[in-house]
């Protein structure tokens, strides 16, 4: 079992297996920084989400952002302060522990729902992401999905299971908003297309003794619907925009929300997925979680009638959302690879 997090001291050099051809590292240089440009802050507080004007007002805001961005933030979300912050905890406990405890959920194999690994094989050059990941379905939650998650540290299984019913309702709040700032039904997203099991990945990066060698995500897309991120209070994510990189700086309390393909091509383009990637940093350990709100595998998936019309022609043929998931595994997540069989040219 190969983790970064199994290691006690810090590396002084970084292996030659994690060191990425020049192309692909993350310059900061020539980069958008936060102080040219920042994503948008959404302020969902109760009122927002209650009175209708102000929710056409949230709603507009959301989808303005999402257009220019495929990124948003929101603040006053009603995710507890206390809930993140105690899986936040038990997320970075569980990779503290030694690595005896961990190799129980250790596996390469990338089909598999609960398993923390290092290695991602998207990158055919086999050079290996500075990130340690805990993958697993958080919701929805019953007795048998909690036997799946790690049993260690303590607080683990509880304070996960209380993350995911919160990141649950503001993902569905969220995706009505959504819903109603294309001037949808609010209810639009609510069926299949936001009903299958949802994901998280638990990121790990641990200090890197030399970021400017080395990745802790290569530039992709995600294949769900609707991802929902606490980045916590160390930089590292960066999304594409006009063709640079622009750095989220990292603010307290928020959570990052990106649009997945799904919702790309439900919305006929609309509303379009964005590249992001991650570079590591020195002197910090980041921790991200990311809830990956996903279609039920059986699914029928394709541009909504109401998203189409004469100026703007059906984008995306109609699939199954299984067909997807499994293309975006051997397409190695580039985001025209992805997307070129399932586009009507
Ligand atoms: C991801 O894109 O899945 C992770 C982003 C992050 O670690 O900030
Ligand atoms: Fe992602």
């Amino acid at each position: 079992m190969d983790l970064l997090s199994n290691t006690s001291a810090p590396l002084a050099s970084v292996p030659a297996e994690y060191v990425f051809p020049p192309e692909k590292r993350a310059s900061l240089l020539g980069d958008l920084s936060s102080d040219d440009v920042s994503l948008p802050l959404i302020d969902l507080h109760s009122g927002a989400l209650s009175d209708e004007i102000l929710r056409r007002q949230v709603a507009t805001e959301i989808v303005k952002a999402g257009k220019e961005f495929g990124f948003f933030q929101v603040v006053n979300h009603g995710v507890g302060e206390d809930v993140v912050r105690a899986f936040r905890e038990a997320a970075t406990k569980f990779f503290e522990m030694p690595p005896e405890d961990k190799l129980t959920y250790w596996s390469d194999d990338q089909s598999k729902p609960f398993r923390i690994a290092s290695k991602t094989p998207w990158d055919r050059n086999k050079n290996r992401y500075w990130r340690d990941y805990l993958k697993l379905i958080c919701y929805p939650i019953d007795e048998e999905l909690v036997q799946h998650w790690p049993s260690k540290p303590e607080a683990f299984r509880s304070s996960l299971a209380d993350y995911s019913v919160a990141l649950h309702e503001l993902s569905q709040n969220l995706l009505e908003l959504i819903a109603e700032g294309l001037g949808l039904d609010r209810g639009f997203f609510g069926g299949d297309l936001s009903r299958g099991n949802t994901q998280m990945n638990v990121n790990y990066y641990p200090p890197c003794p030399d970021p400017s060698l080395t990745m802790g995500l290569l530039p992709h897309c995600d294949r769900n619907l609707l991802t929902v991120l606490s980045q916590g209070d160390v930089a590292g994510l960066q999304v594409r925009h006009n063709g640079r990189w622009l750095l989220v700086n990292p603010l307290p309390g928020v959570f990052v929300v990106n649009f997945g393909h799904q919702i790309e091509i439900v919305t006929n383009g609309a509303l379009a997925s964005v590249e992001h990637r991650v570079f590591t940093n020195s002197a910090k350990a980041r921790l991200s979680l990311a809830t990956l709100v996903h279609p039920t595998m059986d699914c029928l998936v394709g541009p909504a009638p109401v998203m189409v019309s004469e100026e703007n022609p059906t984008k995306f043929r109609e699939f199954v959302f299984s067909e997807f998931y499994k293309t975006f595994d051997a397409a190695a997540g580039n985001r025209e690879d992805v997307l070129e069989s399932f586009k009507i040219h």
